[in-house]
């Protein structure tokens, strides 16, 4: 009781004297269709889909960076989960095998039946087989359950975060520092960008609760003129969740915030490329400043 009302108090006594100089925000767009088929025997056909496949993300579709040593990383990371899965759910991919029409499934492919879930969100009747149970718990959870943990491993190091998600961190940062050196008067900066994108600034800033990143959750990051930073992760209508970086409260000092964030900081993309060990840092080719894109992801995989 008495520490509610001292985080009450502490909370009312900053909001009083404490004014937002700045907001910055990032969202995953909403709802889009498939890519492909999620599986051959889908009744459900590009006809199906108003705009046809992938629609929506095309505009979107951050710009591919090839990233060898995210590529290692990632697959000596991998390894272990993937021949983990392959293991564990080795009966039920057989069986799905069958029931889908799809060649073979494994930890590489499971996730093209996540699409599912897209038909779902649009009211799109599903086969009965979908809710079979398999080891006490229905296929389409576990085709849930395996999204989240394969989504997550592309992420969840602070290897991984930093190539994935440092230029993120640092372009929200240095919007920051830009502002207080009066470089510029923007005071709202707000992008529209994927899932993994979201994903990717969460794992930087060490903040991810392991989640899928639902359609419309924004990161919101706030500087108040007492020098101080607050994060926020809105992940559905009704709430905003602060988020604490580890090192820091949730209500941080300025200093103290870009401090704890310098080592994942990625100040350029010829600071990604030379990290990534690419050869060629053809920086021409690809569109990294200016508008407010968040084409600067890094990845060698479709974000
Ligand atoms: C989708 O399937 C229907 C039959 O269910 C067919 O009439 C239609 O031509 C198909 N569309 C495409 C794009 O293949
Ligand atoms: C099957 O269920 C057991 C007990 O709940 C669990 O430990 C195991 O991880 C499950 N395996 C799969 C493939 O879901
Ligand atoms: C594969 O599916 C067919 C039809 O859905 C079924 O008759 C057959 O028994 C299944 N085979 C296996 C090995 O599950
Ligand atoms: C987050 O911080 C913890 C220690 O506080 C560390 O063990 C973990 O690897 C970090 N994760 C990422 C993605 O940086
Ligand atoms: C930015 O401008 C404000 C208001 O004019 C001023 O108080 C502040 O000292 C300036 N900051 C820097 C770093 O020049
Ligand atoms: C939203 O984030 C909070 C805090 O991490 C978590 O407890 C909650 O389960 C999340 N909800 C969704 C829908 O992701």
């Amino acid at each position: 009781m008495i520490a509610r009302c001292l985080i009450f108090l502490h909370f009312v006594s900053l909001g009083s004297t404490a004014n937002l100089v700045m907001m910055q925000a990032i969202w995953r767009h909403g709802d889009r269709a498939p890519g492909e088929l999620p599986y051959p025997n889908d009744r459900y056909n590009e006809t199906y889909w108003p705009r046809g496949w992938d629609q929506l993300t095309n505009i979107l579709r951050p710009t591919k960076v090839k990233c060898p040593n995210y590529d290692l990383a990632n697959s000596n990371e991998e390894a272990p989960l993937a021949a983990q899965i392959n293991t564990e759910y080795g009966q039920m991919f057989k069986w799905l095998q069958n029931t889908t029409g799809m060649e073979s499934i494994d930890f590489w492919n499971i996730n093209d039946l996540y699409d599912i879930q897209r038909e779902i969100d649009h009211n799109m009747p599903q086969p009965s087989w979908l809710n079979q149970v398999f080891n006490g718990t229905t296929i389409m959870d576990h085709i849930r359950e395996l999204k989240r943990i394969t989504r997550n491993q592309e992420f969840n190091s602070p290897t991984k975060a930093k190539f994935r998600g440092g230029m993120l961190v640092n372009q929200f940062l240095e919007n920051m520092e830009n502002l207080k050196a009066n470089k510029t008067t923007k005071n709202a900066i707000m992008y529209s960008s994927h899932d993994g994108t979201l994903s990717a600034l969460l794992y930087a800033l060490n903040v991810s609760n392991d989640q899928l990143v639902p359609y419309t959750a924004t990161v919101i990051f706030e500087l108040y003129d007492d020098d101080t930073v607050q994060l926020f992760y809105k992940n559905s209508t009704t709430t905003a969740y602060p988020l604490a970086i580890p090192g820091c409260l949730q209500i941080c000092p300025y200093s103290q915030f870009l401090e704890l964030l310098e080592g994942v900081r990625v100040r350029s993309l010829d600071i990604l490329y030379s990290l990534c060990g690419t050869y060629s840092s053809s920086s021409t080719s690809i569109p990294t400043t200016g508008t407010p894109s968040i084409s600067t992801s890094t990845t060698s995989r479709t974000i």
